[in-house]
């Protein structure tokens, strides 16, 4: 099966969407990064995209343009890039209703926290405050509520009572770094599929691969995810 084109939209630093492009550059992974779109000029992620030689655009929203508007724009550019698959990865805009409805099983979203816990802003600071125990990441189907789409893998972190936000936030972000990749995989391959408002598995090793520490299925991907780590 063809890999499948798989465009990344971010706003910022772009760890997760490193993460995927090295995940994509493994033998055998079913999807391929066909670009990273950026709707803020000059960000971290648009640098490091250019070096690993992934195609980048800048949708930048100006003012006076309506959400729909930069929403078709960014649709313009995905259909450019050919992309079959959208991964949001730190991407700070809210998406408009009919664009989500456009990508409906098409496009991921990573939020770091065991959702449907601590959506939104500052989720780290929610767990810290709420008391949790446990942490961590989610990847999910994006529907038009902001992190409520149908979950596709989550990985956890626990939480110490001395851990800050900052220290917290350190824990999620690597173990969202191996949570993205594992999960993109799962729908590229055809293995995790919207299904109305749930997702439905297929051919999945373990169903503790759904949910763990590591968020990895099988041996061979633990060990390809210790070679993506820098
Ligand atoms: C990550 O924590 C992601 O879960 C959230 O925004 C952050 C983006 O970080 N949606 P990065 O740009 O991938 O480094």
């Amino acid at each position: 099966m063809a890999a499948k084109r798989t465009a990344i939209l971010i706003s910022g630093r772009g760890s997760n969407m490193a993460a995927l492009i090295r995940a994509s550059r493994e033998d055998g992974y079913p999807a391929e990064i066909a670009g990273v779109i950026s709707d803020r000029p000059d960000v971290e992620g648009l640098d490091l995209a250019a070096r690993a030689g992934v195609p980048t655009r800048v949708v930048e929203k100006t003012k006076g343009v309506s959400r729909e508007a930069h929403d078709v724009a960014i649709g313009a550019a995905l259909a450019e890039l050919g992309a079959e698959l959208v991964c949001l990865a730190g991407y700070m805009r809210l998406l408009t209703p009919g664009f989500v409805a456009q990508w409906t099983g098409r496009m991921l979203n990573i939020h770091p926290s065991l959702l449907p816990l601590f959506k939104g802003l500052h989720p780290h600071r929610q767990a810290i405050s709420a008391g949790v125990r446990i942490h961590g990441a989610t990847v999910h189907f994006v529907t038009a509520e902001t992190d409520s789409g149908p979950i596709v893998a989550q990985a956890a972190v626990p939480v110490l009572p001395t851990d800050s936000e900052g220290a917290l936030a350190s824990k999620v972000l690597e173990a969202e770094h191996r949570l993205y990749p594992f999960a993109l995989k799962l729908v590229a391959s055809g293995r995790a599929v919207l299904d109305g408002e749930r997702v439905t598995f297929s051919n999945v090793a373990a169903a503790g691969s759904l949910f763990s520490p590591e968020a990895a299925a099988s041996e061979a991907d633990i060990e390809s995810l210790a070679r993506m780590t820098p």
